[in-house]
């Protein structure tokens, strides 16, 4: 898909996408735990609205955040404003064209990288890495490279009453209307996932003897450049 069309697909579902990740997020511990000792410039790629990015801003001097989506960058951009936030630049860039005169001692991506030229987009990072510096991609993983429009549904019913328990009927009812809604479904439907074994051949070939950790859906990968 090209990029203009990632980025309305986007545009459309921004606004429950981030209600949806802000309420249900889990921890980060492993992003945290990976963080490198020197800590002047991290790079968040498809920052989305932002949350990875405020969540670096508390531990790193300057981050900087990319998205395509103008709709997303506007809602993390009102975040950073309403928390008082000055160190996050939020910029409309495509990361298959990234152009930084900068390095980063950091660079970060969350379920974005299914979106890239995975190879090249890596190889770019290793470029604008400091020595030191470290690579966390976290990205879904999955043996059916595109899961079908059904079990996405079958996953909203089975979610619901735990959510309902956890967040309560209310917000339970929202997350449940953005997991069934066309607008989300369509766009999981043109998404393309790496099984286990794809993400150890290509991210090897690019971040030799990185750190897969599994976690459910999601495949963290971590890197440090020597
Ligand atoms: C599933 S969202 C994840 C957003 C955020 N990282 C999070 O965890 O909530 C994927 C993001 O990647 C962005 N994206 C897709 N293709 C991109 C590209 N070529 N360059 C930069 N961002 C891109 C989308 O606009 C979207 O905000």
């Amino acid at each position: 898909m090209d990029i203009k069309n990632t980025a309305k697909q986007f545009d459309k579902v921004a606004l429950e996408y981030d209600f949806v990740v802000s309420l249900t997020e889990k921890q980060d511990d492993i992003l945290v735990k990976s963080m490198p000792n020197k800590r002047n410039q991290v790079l968040d790629i498809g920052c989305g609205s932002g949350n990875k990015s405020i969540l670096l801003s508390k531990y790193f001097e300057h981050v900087i955040g990319i998205d395509i989506s103008d709709s997303f960058l506007q809602i993390a951009e009102h975040k950073k404003n309403a928390k008082g936030i000055k160190n996050i630049q939020f910029i409309n860039m495509d990361a298959e064209k990234m152009d930084f005169s900068e390095k980063f001692d950091m660079i970060i991506s969350r379920t974005t990288f299914h979106h890239l030229n995975i190879a090249n987009v890596l190889e770019r990072c290793v470029s604008l890495l400091n020595n030191g510096g470290v690579i966390y991609i976290k990205d879904n993983v999955s043996d059916n490279p595109t899961p079908a429009k059904w079990t996405y549904i079958v996953g909203a019913f089975l979610e619901f009453w735990p959510d309902c328990k956890q967040y309560g009927f209310k917000n339970a009812k929202r997350i449940f209307s953005h997991n069934v809604s066309k607008d989300w479904l369509s766009h999981l439907a043109s998404d393309i996932y790496l099984s286990e074994s794809d993400y150890h051949k290509i991210y090897e070939k690019h971040l030799p003897s990185c750190n897969f950790i599994r976690e459910g859906w999601a495949m963290n990968v971590i890197w440090k450049k020597i």
